[in-house]
């Protein structure tokens, strides 16, 4: 520690003391301190008492804007005031992702190391967009990203760029791609997330260059369709350039075949994407990896820590084979950037995303790893696999159920027996709406379904068991 001291860089400036005021506008330590506990007390009672809370609660727009809204605060008002109000209306009434009953969508089970490390990245206001403005934070991101690399199995010199989510990370990969290959045709699946496919409108693919193929009957990409739609496509003149592959679809857990793209990608010479977003973190532990295995032979690679990592929002990651690649697509130079430029050995972390401003999201990350240390962080993604396979058990074992697809990276879904056509949208609604879990419905084949997606650890099987039967209720 007195190391550390000593090198302090402050200890070399031998400045006066220090007159600046403590906060930008002027609110005095002491304040500082007294509302900063408040707020480290809300948090942890969030923790705690959290579970006790409604999954999820909205209030009709009128009734929040009037709460929160009005004219622009001319004077300073009461902190405490304006804090409780934040917590207990604004903050109140919202999905709780991190509730051991959230099962909708894609829950984001955040642990608390790493809501500490977010606090730190934001109380010092941590950029990482140049190494001479942020080597420190640059730094804590290289590493987390190289952890990300190996612990998923990529290899060494495949770099990448923390993101906003799973989006943009898509976003920034597909981008690359066709800086990498230029222009051509993308293949998809009908169970590719629908963010990609806005990801490529919005980066300008023609509607005709985007060939959505048709999933097999477990919902993943059949290689024979995206080779005979490549024979096709290269037999009447067009340009196949890259494959998305789902590695963990959203709607079902499904992994698409993923070695054998892997090979059809090579011998064709096109660039294999995979949306690893939600399922990737799947691979750390040794269930998820049999059913992840080949991720490590995609080009670009997505995966979100705001879902399977522990991570409050936001963080996506991009993770790219070809060193070079995101820096030449992604490179800018501005006249007042001279003197922030990278050197030597050096990473400007803003030359591979299409951020400048950017804050540290890898602190958290980084934190959470030193804190628990992976071993923890693998179990508890190996729980959120359980869980799922418990919810299956259950569910074929109640003759009111049927499975529709077996759980699968902490996915199953199910829908009631003998309903062709029901729409599991009212069950779903309901249980939402009062309060006790979050589930989502989804449609597969024109079908509807119930989904759960358990990959929360402090979920309990009595959890699981319960929501399943508050939506078989027929009220
Ligand atoms: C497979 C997959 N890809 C991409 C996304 C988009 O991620 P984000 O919401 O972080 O932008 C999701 C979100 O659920 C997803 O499940």
């Amino acid at each position: 520690m007195g190391d550390v001291q000593d090198e302090h860089p402050a200890d070399a400036l031998d400045m006066p003391p220090d007159e600046h005021p403590a906060d930008a506008l002027g609110m005095p330590p002491d304040e500082m301190r007294r509302l900063a506990h408040w707020v480290v007390d809300s948090v942890l009672d969030h923790f705690e008492h959290g579970p006790l809370q409604p999954v999820i609660a909205a209030r009709p727009f009128d009734e929040l804007m009037g709460v929160l809204g009005g004219p622009v605060p001319e004077e300073p008002g009461d902190p405490l005031a304006a804090m409780s109000c934040l917590v207990d209306v604004a903050l109140a009434h919202m999905q709780h992702g991190d509730h051991p009953r959230y099962f909708a969508r894609v829950p984001g089970p955040s642990s608390f190391a790493a809501v500490l490390g977010e606090w730190l990245a934001t109380g010092f206001n941590a950029i990482a967009s140049s190494w001479a403005g942020g080597a420190g934070p640059t730094a804590v991101e290289l590493v987390v990203l190289d952890w990300l690399r190996s612990l998923l199995g990529m290899p060494e010199g495949a770099e990448g760029v923390l993101t906003s989510g799973g989006s943009l990370a898509n976003l920034t990969a597909l981008v690359a791609a066709r800086r990498v290959g230029g222009p051509g045709v993308v293949y998809l699946s009908d169970q590719t997330h629908a963010s990609i496919r806005r990801d490529l409108a919005a980066t300008g693919f023609p509607p005709e260059h985007v060939k959505v193929l048709e999933t097999d009957d477990r919902y993943c990409m059949p290689v024979e369709s995206v080779a005979a739609a490549v024979e096709r496509d290269r037999r009447e003149g067009r340009r196949p350039t890259v494959v998305v592959a789902t590695a963990g679809t959203t709607n079902t857990g499904a992994v698409d075949p993923l070695p054998e793209l892997a090979d059809l990608c090579r011998s064709e010479r096109l660039w294999l994407h995979v949306d690893g977003a939600y399922g990737a973190p799947g691979a750390l532990c040794e269930r998820g990896r049999s059913l992840l295995a080949g991720i490590e032979l995609a080009d670009s690679l997505v995966l979100d820590p705001h879902k399977w990592l522990f991570q409050p929002y936001d963080v996506g990651a991009l993770l790219v084979r070809h060193p070079g690649a995101l820096e030449s697509t992604f490179d800018m130079s501005a006249e007042y950037l001279a003197n922030a430029t990278a050197g030597p050995g050096e990473v400007d972390l803003r030359d591979r995303s299409l951020e400048l401003s950017r804050r540290a999201r890898a602190i958290k990350v980084w934190l959470t790893f030193r804190v628990y240390g992976v071993g923890r962080m693998r179990a508890a993604i190996e729980r959120g696999i359980e869980l799922a396979e418990h919810a299956e058990r259950v569910l074929a074992d109640d003759g009111r159920w049927q499975v529709v697809t077996p759980a699968q990276l902490g996915i199953v879904t199910f829908a009631r027996t003998g309903t062709g056509h029901e729409d599991h949208a009212p069950a779903a609604a309901r249980v939402n709406h009062d309060g006790f879990a979050a589930v989502t419905s989804t449609t597969l084949r024109g079908r509807s379904v119930l989904r759960l997606c358990t990959i929360n650890p402090r979920t309990t099987e009595s959890d699981i068991e319960e929501t399943i039967e508050r939506l078989a209720d027929p009220v």
